[in-house]
């Protein structure tokens, strides 16, 4: 069968395929109850049977045309024995590495370590209805490293900022093993049957400018390159968090297949100056789906499906939903968007 989401990042299609970022979390009850059965979120995500069960979860509430497996960028990170730790009103916790001094671990088996998301995926490509693209993901080698050097969330990554060139072989070492692992990790997924995948740069409004290129760019570049040498052919989306104007380069030499934007971007902007020759996704705010403001969110979409109707195109939102975003609103916007053509 035909899917539509993998179609429409060729070419331009008439109808417009949708998933959302952050689909299967903590805006549906029963996220609860399948996360209480692990011990922990790593456990969670190390767990094949409660992995299937949240990617199909919101395929129960919505009509969407991808499922993202259900894991965490993280997963590289405590694979290379970072101690990852979710910690509950606080995020993400890591044992910080200093950077010069903390050696980097250049030994692991992704493939090994991330075994049960293989297992995972099997299942998925079995059970889930043939029009559903299936999505697997990593972070890009920027990201990764401001949560492994600042060992949490942060403002303003300040350490990983001053390490880029107050510890400039490290820190280059550093995004260097990343690169593989994350192609390493792409590769598995592909393999395990994604039709997609996807690369998160959620900070890479972090990078000084002057370091874009070689920290945001090049390593995406650099972890595509890896994947098709393998003959992986799978559709690459990269989604360069708040990039501003620095999207117009990425887009142009990441050589991603779709570009995801946030929803600061304007789209028309987008259109005059990205690379024409890629698809876009996104880009609703979705503080859209919190309230109760039924003509704002259909005035948004509506701009949204107007802008983007001569292009190739995935409908998303421009970051994750939130817990807070409402299950009636996201149903709403389905309707729209399957109702517009
Ligand atoms: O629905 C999906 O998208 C499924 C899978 C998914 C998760 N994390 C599950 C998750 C995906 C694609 C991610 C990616 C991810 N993880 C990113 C990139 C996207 C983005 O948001 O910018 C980042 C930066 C992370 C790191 C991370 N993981 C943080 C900062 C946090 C804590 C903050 C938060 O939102 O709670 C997590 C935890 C996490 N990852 C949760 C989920 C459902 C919440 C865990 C819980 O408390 O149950």
């Amino acid at each position: 069968m035909n899917k539509l989401l993998l179609n429409s990042i060729k070419d331009i299609q008439k109808k417009t395929p949708l998933w959302f970022l952050r689909q299967s979390g903590r805006h549906i009850p029963e996220y609860f109850e399948i996360r209480q059965k692990a011990k922990n979120f790593i456990e969670f995500c190390l767990n094949k049977d409660l992995v299937v069960e949240s990617t199909k979860l919101p395929l129960k509430y919505y009509d969407l045309d991808a499922a993202i497996i259900f894991s965490d960028i993280l997963m590289i990170p405590w694979a290379m024995n970072r101690d990852v730790k979710f910690v509950k009103g606080e995020g993400p916790i890591l044992n910080p590495m200093v950077p010069n001094v903390t050696k980097i671990e250049k030994k692991v088996d992704i493939f090994q370590s991330l075994k049960s998301i293989n297992d995972a995926m099997t299942i998925l490509k079995k059970d889930l209805p043939s029009h559903i693209s299936l999505i697997g993901f990593a972070g890009a080698p920027w990201t990764l490293s401001c949560y492994m050097i600042e060992g949490k969330g942060s403002k303003d990554f300040i350490k990983t900022r001053t390490a880029l060139w107050e510890a400039k072989k490290w820190f280059k070492e550093l995004i260097d093993t990343l690169i593989v692992y994350v192609a390493q990790k792409l590769e598995l997924q592909a393999r395990a049957g994604a039709d997609v995948l996807m690369i998160f740069d959620s900070w890479s409004h972090m990078i000084p400018y002057p370091h874009f290129q070689e920290f945001g760019i090049k390593p995406v570049a650099k972890i595509i390159e890896l994947l098709r040498s393998k003959n992986i052919q799978q559709p690459i989306i990269g989604f360069p968090f708040k990039a501003g104007t620095s999207l117009v380069q990425y887009s142009y030499e990441s050589n991603v297949d779709c570009i995801a934007l946030d929803w600061t971007v304007d789209l028309d902007w987008a259109q005059k100056n990205l690379n024409s020759s890629i698809a876009f996704q996104g880009n609703l705010d979705p503080s859209s789906l919190i309230s109760e403001n039924d003509s704002y969110l259909e005035e948004s979409v509506k701009s949204i499906l107007e802008k983007m109707k001569n292009r190739k195109f995935i409908f998303n939102v421009g970051h994750g939903l939130t817990p807070e975003c409402k299950i009636k609103n996201v149903k709403n916007v389905i309707n729209m968007v399957r109702n517009y053509n």
